[in-house]
């Protein structure tokens, strides 16, 4: 099954989502560790700590040596962190350069099959196409994932798809049959994911006919509390 990952620098988000076990891991950018705040180490430290997989954490070097230096920096920080590395010449020099050294990296804002081609060719652990970013430029993000999907499934099968820029839920559904191995989410997108106005209507109706059942007998809603008096009745 599709693995899903949270789209955060956000300790509590993650917190959250570990609690209702569909966590398997993090990807952050520097866009949401300057949203948190904080010293990025100290956060990412935490990160790495709560997180039950994978933490994807981004270079900010342009050049191929910083670029390394930030990296092998960043890869030893914690054994679940994957160095993201944004697609171009100079990023796939260091995508080639790190795995050469075992350190796992997430080739980031990949927007068309063969730039993920080229990463995965280069060494590339994760590939992130960007499917919110192409649809805003009329392309079919989706279509990435799809391609891609094949191409890694039967060429390079150390490499996984992990669909990025997820902007609403029927993406995740998308990406997932379209195959890819990863979804990267943030949390608001996991709640929706989670809701359907017809479920939420149904609890409500449910806990409204206990209710109205078990009027006078000095609860609310709960069963056990039910029981419990019940069972304290039969004992007097
Ligand atoms: C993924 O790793 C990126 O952090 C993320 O999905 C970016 O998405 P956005 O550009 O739609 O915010």
């Amino acid at each position: 099954m599709m693995k899903l990952f949270l789209d955060t620098a956000d300790v509590d988000e993650i917190r959250t989502a570990a609690r209702w076990g569909v966590l398997d891991g993090v990807t952050t950018n520097p866009t949401l560790f300057a949203k948190v705040g904080g010293s990025d180490d100290d956060v990412l430290t935490e990160i790495c700590r709560i997180t039950p997989g994978l933490v994807s954490v981004e270079v900010v070097a342009e050049d191929v040596d910083g670029m390394l230096r930030e990296g092998r920096r960043l890869a030893a920080l914690a054994p679940n962190v994957v160095v993201k590395v944004p697609m171009s010449e100079s990023g796939l020099e260091t995508i080639a350069r790190l795995a050469e050294e075992g350190i796992r990296t997430n080739c980031t804002l990949i927007c068309s099959a063969n730039q993920g081609l080229l990463a995965a060719k280069a060494g590339a652990s994760l590939l992130s196409p960007f499917v919110g970013l192409l649809d805003d430029i009329n392309e079919q993000g989706v279509e990435v994932v799809r391609d891609l999907a094949a191409l890694v499934g039967t060429n390079v099968p150390r490499t996984e798809v992990l669909a990025a820029s997820i902007r609403h839920p029927r993406h995740v559904t998308e990406v997932a049959l379209a195959g890819a191995h990863i979804a990267t989410v943030p949390l608001t997108i996991l709640r929706l994911m989670a809701h359907h106005p017809l479920t939420d209507s149904g609890i409500a109706q449910f806990r409204r006919d206990w209710s109205a059942a078990h009027a006078g007998q000095g609860h609310d809603t709960d069963r056990d509390e039910v029981t419990t008096r019940r069972s304290h009745h039969v004992g007097d």
